[in-house]
């Protein structure tokens, strides 16, 4: 079974994006097949260089492994890609491929964006989060004590080869990262612009078991709704001039929540669902949704065995950072908030603002 979808920009850019549960042994060909004339450098991660070196095909020589988490999204590993780029001798023609997560995938496009003022890139996602997100769009960057994606780029890869036979080994809090990513879809459909309707809200109520189960078909069927609906955005709004911020529901609180614990007590999807809990009871409270609505969102994210933020944080703690997030002005921190059934819209709300709503958590 093989999906293919296209990315293409306002800006001409143009890739595609494959979506199979082909062999790994076709995985390789086809990998084999596009870059063969280039010298390679393969970001992997750690964990999956463990779980499939013997499947890949890629030369020992070629590999950078890198330790997977968050907190490894910092300037000393991109400097070790670049390092190691500059030894092998990479030149402008030359690609960097990135496999794994999310983590592994905007380091090395930051590298890639970056070495010799950019070479080609090539994701191989390993994650269901880093396929339905953070592999298609472009956004490559690594974190500072600051925050999380503060040094980045837009940079789109050449190519995305998106093999669902590395999900069989996430474990359990990996999956569910990746379907709070896939729950953030279900919530802003209508606001992606896509024209085919993909009832992905509805897919998700009924199709719970199968996608608990990893049945590959639905998988492939999930990752290729949502990243219609994430195509769309980034065709309309490559740079996140506005549109693309529909992406962004949820993560205000997310990236809050990733910063003040280091990166160590959330993954990524989790800190999202809890942004996505706490932004549907603001606009309940606010009366901006029906409570039909509000009461049908949470099932389904409780369908999933997702659950509020039960911890307290300082609101203060929290705005102090929201403060650095990109998308904040000076003296405006912004959310998406819900406003319709699968509608989002964005707001924009002082500190001080903020703060009480923080202080309902
Ligand atoms: N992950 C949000 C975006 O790609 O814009």
């Amino acid at each position: 079974m093989r999906q293919t979808l296209k990315v293409q920009t306002e800006e001409s850019c143009e890739y595609l994006i494959d979506i199979t549960d082909n062999k790994f042994s076709k995985l390789n060909q086809e990998i084999y097949e596009y870059t063969h004339t280039q010298k390679r450098l393969v970001v992997i991660s750690k964990k999956v260089h463990k779980l499939y070196s013997e499947e890949l095909d890629f030369k020992e020589e070629e590999l950078l492994i890198l330790p997977d988490g968050e907190q490894e999204k910092n300037i000393k590993n991109y400097l070790k890609i670049i390092e190691r780029a500059s030894q092998m001798g990479l030149t402008r023609k030359d690609v960097i491929i990135a496999v794994g997560g999310g983590v592994i995938g905007d380091i090395a496009g930051f590298a890639a964006s970056t070495y010799m003022r950019g070479i080609d890139f090539i994701q191989v996602p390993t994650t269901l989060l880093s396929a339905v997100d953070s592999s298609v769009g472009g956004k490559t960057a690594i974190d500072l004590q600051y925050g999380k994606n503060l040094l980045g780029t837009f940079y789109q890869p050449k190519k995305v080869f998106i093999n669902i036979n590395f999900f069989k080994t996430l474990d359990n809090r990996q999956n569910m990262s990746g379907l709070g990513e896939v729950l953030k879809y279900a919530f802003i459909e209508n606001s992606c612009g896509y024209k085919v309707p993909q009832y992905l809200f509805e897919f998700l109520t009924l199709g719970c078991e199968k996608i608990m189960a990893r049945e590959p078909l639905t998988l492939i069927r999930i990752i290729e709704y949502c990243l219609n609906l994430k195509i769309a955005v980034v065709n309309q709004d490559e740079k996140e001039g506005g549109l693309r911020k529909v992406l962004n529901f949820g993560h205000t609180l997310a990236h809050a929540l990733e910063t003040i614990t280091k990166y160590k007590k959330y993954t990524h999807g989790e800190a999202v669902v809890y942004g996505i809990f706490f932004i549907f009871d603001w606009a309940y409270k606010q009366g901006q949704i029906s409570y039909s609505y509000y009461r049908l969102s949470l099932d389904l994210l409780e369908k999933y065995g997702f659950k509020p933020l039960k911890k307290k944080y300082s609101p203060q703690e929290l705005v102090e950072i929201m403060k650095h997030d990109k998308k904040a002005s000076p003296r405006k921190i912004t959310f998406i908030v819900p406003s319709d059934k699968k509608e989002v819209h964005e707001i924009k709300l002082s500190p001080k603002q903020v703060r009480s709503m923080l202080a309902q958590i």
